[in-house]
């Protein structure tokens, strides 16, 4: 009697035990089909949530940037290369992930990064205490400025015959922000600074106001153009990570301080940037 009881205990675990797991055992299509819709759920997840739990080992890294900002980050045929192209690669390769590279317009970075939709933003971007209430930054990892370019014959000679003129800028960068306290000034945005540049050619407008490297090469790649030595002002870069994933933050850090002991970020520099300019 309590063998059968027994027996018939255990016929009822097994029932509800392969219900609990029967789609899934399913052979077939029912099972295929299972396969697929948690695979597509989980590429759902990554998409809105590029950070977050499945930020580890192995994981993806989304990097948001605007590759129109040589030598930090540019276009070389299908590829973005540059700087913080090459810092990202190496900071996927201390934490085991893959990088993945966004390319957008830079005033949606920060938006993509607080979002979610991109785990750490690298664009040259300036650490800002305007940009710090929607993300956070790294440890600072470069030294810059904002430089100002005009025509060679230009009458313009430093930061302060700027006030009155017609300036050109990237739009949502610091050169935007700090042109727009020129006196007077008239602020021209573009979407690239390369553009600016070009109007400045054109003579459409009087300067541009851009960050030193990117100047540089600008000015290299386009005729009767010059950087007018004193800047306008000094800055850092830094990578933007999201608010409330303090994980990746220090993860990025460690790398980071790795990567700065190793002489591994100053090779990186070196390759794009050299010494002697
Ligand atoms: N450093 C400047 C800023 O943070 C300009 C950066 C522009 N970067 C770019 N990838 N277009 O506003």
């Amino acid at each position: 009697m309590k063998k059968k009881l027994l027996s018939l205990l255990l016929a009822v675990v097994c029932v509800v035990s392969m219900a609990a797991c029967g789609s899934g055992n399913d052979s077939g299509s029912a099972g295929d089909s299972q396969s697929q819709a948690e695979s597509s759920g989980t590429d759902d997840a990554d998409a809105e949530d590029a950070s977050g739990e499945d930020s580890g080992e192995g994981g993806k890294l989304v990097m948001a940037t605007n590759a129109e900002f040589p030598p930090y980050e540019y276009h070389e045929g299908d590829e973005i290369v540059g700087i913080d192209a090459e810092i990202a690669a190496a900071i996927a390769e201390e934490l085991g992930m893959t990088l993945e590279i966004e390319d957008m317009a830079f005033d949606s970075i920060i938006t993509a990064v607080s979002g979610g939709k991109a785990d750490m933003g690298l664009a040259g971007m300036t650490v800002d205490p305007d940009r710090q209430k929607n993300v956070n930054f790294s440890d600072t990892y470069a030294k810059a400025a904002q430089v100002i370019i005009v025509k060679e014959d230009s009458e313009i000679a430093g930061p302060d015959e700027l006030a009155g003129k017609k300036i050109g800028v990237q739009l949502g960068t610091t050169g935007d922000i700090y042109a727009e306290d020129i006196e007077d000034a008239e602020v021209e945005r573009y979407n690239k600074g390369m553009e600016a540049v070009q109007a400045l050619q054109q003579d459409k407008i009087d300067a541009v106001v851009i960050d030193g490297e990117p100047a540089k090469v600008f000015v290299a790649e386009n005729e009767g153009l010059k950087v007018l030595d004193e800047p306008l002002t000094e800055e850092e870069y830094a990578i933007a990570i999201a608010k409330d994933n303090d994980e990746l933050l220090e993860k990025v850090n460690t790398a980071l301080a790795s990567l700065k002991d190793s002489g591994k970020l100053d090779e990186i520099v070196a390759k794009y940037i050299s010494a002697d300019e």
